[in-house]
């Protein structure tokens, strides 16, 4: 058969059909667009499903030669193959071996394995890779969002609920709220690793085969942790890819959330923040336009991800046990929605990176807003043991005094104002204490007063700044060794390909990015 040039020869895998797909047939059911993403793992999975199948005694060592010796020859120029004219890259390189080879060896490869167990192998080699660069993606968002915060521990900054000015706090401990959220997130994907981790190959159609295949030694080349050990299991599941997947849709609604703060800040009726403007559009016609896009973007994606989730979770429900062709449709939406984080992260580290923190502007802000009732309600909890609903009625009494005497501040009041709201509530409390305590309490005092765990106190933030980055350095401690697992397993199975073809470089393969 001449490979890529099909007339005359039947498609690899058309053994009862005498006649090939209709062309408009094969285009619309071929997955060689989404498998692009998969050619470089399906050739792992084949070398090392090969050498297993010598050392069973199925291919002789001449013929693992030969099959390898195809192989590394793809692995080198991935462009040899067309994926377009099969129906996926199992096909497709299945048919490129038998090219190189001929019938008589290549055909040998798919023994005693299905494009069921060799999809899902490929999904989750892709997937864990995706998964670990996901990782250090967050992780570098993560140690960016730890040093902006470390610049802004006594930063005063009002914090909003409803939208509306709620207390006051510090600009690090709304970074910091994130890189807890971040740091969820990161916990999220370290758990589902174990469980992608694991190998499906052998699984074979659906119920295994009576060849002798050694499972254990397939899945140790190819670096993983142990078996998805049923058959039927390995080969009919999607839940960890939906997992996978809802991790990715958690992570971005994280992303979302901090794109839209970060966009309401930098508007010109804040003014709490500056966005670079490398990491900034302009207008077409209007000038004087700075905008945020690159966050907009990151919102928006957010929502396509769902749409990516919602196209996992549809497809795989409703299906009976058992490959059935739907579940090559879940790819493509898996290998956006990794894009998508990917990149998201990446430029949302860069955007915080190089964001100019306003100081005084959102210092400012916190002494015209009346956010600070709280603090003087507390204080007079604390300072004349009064309940705190009879503070809360004060503090509300002296706002609403203040508002309709201008929208002034509290600190503005007059103490003739003062006394008619102490004398309406029939408070005993002296006017001079109330103009003392609202004097005092500027911003900055507001927040040293913090005392509960995890506040916004600026004495609190170093120390949340240290037991973050400690996290942050043991994530990136065990990523690093997952990562360095993969590679050295790789790398063995590089050297054991090397002990049939002595000429083979061990450098990186040509179409692993
Ligand atoms: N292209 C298929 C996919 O991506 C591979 C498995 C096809 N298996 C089958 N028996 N039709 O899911």
């Amino acid at each position: 058969m001449m490979y890529g040039t099909l007339q005359g020869a039947l498609l690899v895998y058309r053994s009862r059909s005498e006649k090939n797909l209709e062309d408009s047939t094969l285009r619309f059911l071929s997955s060689g667009k989404a498998d692009k993403e998969l050619i470089y793992y399906d050739i792992l999975g084949t070398q090392a499903h090969c050498i297993m199948l010598h050392e069973i005694g199925i291919l002789t060592v001449s013929e693992v030669e030969q099959i390898l010796s195809a192989l590394v020859k793809l692995e080198a120029n991935p462009a040899l193959i067309n994926l377009s004219t099969f129906e996926d890259v199992h096909e497709s390189l299945e048919a490129f071996v038998i090219d190189q080879t001929k019938a008589e060896i290549g055909g040998k490869v798919h023994t005693a394995r299905s494009r069921n167990d060799q999809v899902v192998l490929d999904m989750r080699m892709k997937i864990r890779d995706d998964l670990n660069n996901t990782s250090s993606y967050l992780l570098d968002l993560i140690n960016s969002l730890l040093r902006k915060a470390s610049e802004n521990v006594d930063t005063v900054i009002l914090f909003y609920t409803h939208s509306q000015q709620a207390q006051i706090g510090t600009f690090s401990h709304l970074l910091l709220s994130y890189v807890e959220t971040l740091s969820r997130d990161l916990d999220r994907l370290n758990e589902i690793y174990d469980r992608i981790n694991t190998c499906p190959l052998g699984g074979g159609a659906i119920g295994g085969s009576s060849i002798g295949i050694n499972r254990n030694r397939t899945a140790a080349l190819l670096g993983f942790i142990g078996l998805v050990t049923n058959s039927i299991d390995a080969t009919s599941s999607r839940d960890t890819m939906c997992e996978y997947v809802s991790s990715l849709g958690i992570i971005m609604i994280t992303l979302s959330r901090i794109s839209a703060d970060l966009i309401l800040w930098s508007t010109s009726e804040f003014g709490y923040i500056d966005i670079s403007d490398e990491n900034s559009s302009t207008s077409s016609a209007m000038p004087q336009k700075k905008n945020p896009d690159p966050l907009e973007i990151i919102r928006g994606k957010s929502g396509s991800l769902l749409g990516n989730l919602n196209s996992v979770f549809s497809i795989v429900k409703s299906l009976p046990t058992g490959y059935s062709r739907d579940l090559q449709e879940i790819k493509p939406a898996l290998w956006e929605a990794s894009n998508s984080v990917q990149n998201s992260l990446q430029i949302l580290e860069m955007v915080i990176d190089s964001l100019y923190v306003h100081r005084e502007r959102m210092e400012q802000m916190a002494v015209k807003s009346y956010a600070i009732s709280i603090d003087i309600a507390e204080q007079l909890v604390v300072k004349n043991r009064m309940p705190f609903r009879s503070a809360h009625k004060i503090v509300g009494a002296l706002v609403e005094k203040a508002v309709s005497s201008g929208n002034m501040p509290l600190s503005g009041l007059k103490k003739e104002q003062i006394k008619e709201v102490l004398l309406r509530l029939n408070s005993d409390l002296k006017v001079e204490d109330i103009m003392q305590l609202i004097a005092n309490l500027t911003p900055k005092v507001s927040v040293s007063l913090r005392l509960s765990e995890g506040s916004p106190n600026p004495k609190c933030q170093q120390l949340m700044i240290d037991e973050l980055k400690r996290k942050a350095l043991a994530y990136d401690k065990s990523l690093s060794g997952r990562k360095r697992c993969i590679s050295e397993s790789l790398d063995a199975l590089r050297r054991e390909v090397k002990n049939y073809l002595p000429d083979f470089d061990l450098r990186k393969s040509n179409c692993h990015a």
